[in-house]
C-alpha cells in the first residue's frame, strides 16, 4: 500500500481530486467506483471546480457507486442517488446513462444485487475504486464479520453505523436498517483502490488497516492483499502512533 500523508482534510481532497482527474484525462474510457459519506465531499468539490475551470471531459467515464440504502426513494435527500447528483453528477458532463448505483427499491433485492455485479463485469470491471472507511473498519457497508468472498449483497446495518450516519436524518428511527453494498470481493476486483481518511476519529481504523492483522472482523484489512492500493490520509488520522 502506498501511503500519502497530507496536512488536513482540504489537502487530502485536493490530492485525491488530482489523482482522479489525471486518470480521467489520460484515458479514453474509464470505470470509476465512487463512495459517499463525508470523506469524499471535498474530492467531489474539487472535481467540480476543475470541470468548471478546465472542462475536464467525463463523457467517457462510467461510474458505479459502492452502496445505497434500502427503501429510500432516489429523490429523497438522504439517498446516495441524491447525494451523488447534488455533489457531483449534476455539475460535470458525465452521461446519465453511464451512472450506476445499487437499486434499493427493486422488487427483488437479491436480483438487484446479482444484476449490479453482472453490469460491472459487462462494463469491463472497475478501474479505480474510491473508498472511505468506517470507524469499525467497514468499507462500503461491509460490516465487521463480512466474508472476504462476498459479492454485492443486502446488509443489515449495525447500530454503530446507523448512529454514525444519523446526523443526516431527523432522528435514528428514520435511518434505514438495511442497505445494498458492493461486496468485499467486488471491491477487491477493482484494478486500483484509492482510500481516503481524515480526522482523529479514523485514527484507530487507519492504524489497524496499516499495522493490524488480516481479519474479517476488520473488513478494511483485506486491502492488505490488494496489489494496487493508494491511501491518502491526513495527520490527524495517523495520530495513533503509526510509523510509516
Ligand atoms: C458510510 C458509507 C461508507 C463510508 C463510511 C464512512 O456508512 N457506507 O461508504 O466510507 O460510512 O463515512 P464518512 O466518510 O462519513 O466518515
Amino acid at each position: 500500500m502506498e501511503v500519502i500523508t497530507v496536512t488536513d482534510y482540504n489537502e487530502m481532497s485536493i490530492q485525491a481530486a488530482e489523482y482522479i482527474i489525471s486518470k480521467v484525462r489520460s484515458s479514453n474510457s474509464i470505470n470509476l467506483g465512487l463512495a459517499t459519506g463525508g470523506t469524499p465531499l471535498g474530492l467531489y468539490k474539487y472535481m467540480v471546480l476543475d470541470f468548471q475551470k478546465n472542462t475536464t471531459d467525463y463523457r467517457h467515464v462510467i461510474s458505479f457507486n459502492l452502496d445505497e440504502y434500502v427503501g429510500l426513494s432516489e429523490v429523497y435527500p438522504n439517498s446516495y442517488h441524491y447525494y451523488m447528483k447534488e455533489n457531483l453528477f449534476n455539475h460535470i458532463n458525465i452521461l446519465d446513462s453511464n451512472v450506476h448505483l445499487p437499486n434499493g427499491n427493486g422488487a427483488s433485492l437479491q436480483k438487484e444485487c446479482a444484476l449490479y455485479d453482472k453490469l460491472i463485469k459487462e462494463c469491463g470491471g472497475i478501474d479505480v475504486q474510491v473508498l472511505g472507511i468506517g470507524q469499525n473498519g467497514h468499507i462500503g457497508f461491509n460490516e465487521p464479520g463480512t466474508s472476504f468472498g462476498t459479492k454485492t449483497h443486502v446488509v443489515k446495518l449495525t447500530e454503530s453505523t446507523r448512529q454514525a450516519n444519523k446526523h443526516n436524518f431527523d432522528n435514528l428511527d428514520e435511518v434505514p436498517t438495511h442497505a445494498i453494498t458492493m461486496g468485499i470481493q467486488s471491491i477487491m476486483n477493482s484494478r486500483e483502490i484509492l482510500l481516503l481518511a481524515s480526522g482523529t476519529e479514523k485514527s484507530t481504523a487507519i492504524y489497524k488497516l496499516l499495522q493490524g492483522d488480516l481479519n474479517e472482523q476488520f473488513p478494511a484489512s483485506v486491502l492488505q492483499l490488494h496489489p494496487n492500493v493508494t491511501i491518502i490520509v491526513d495527520e490527524q488520522s495517523l495520530s495513533s502512533g503509526i510509523s510509516i
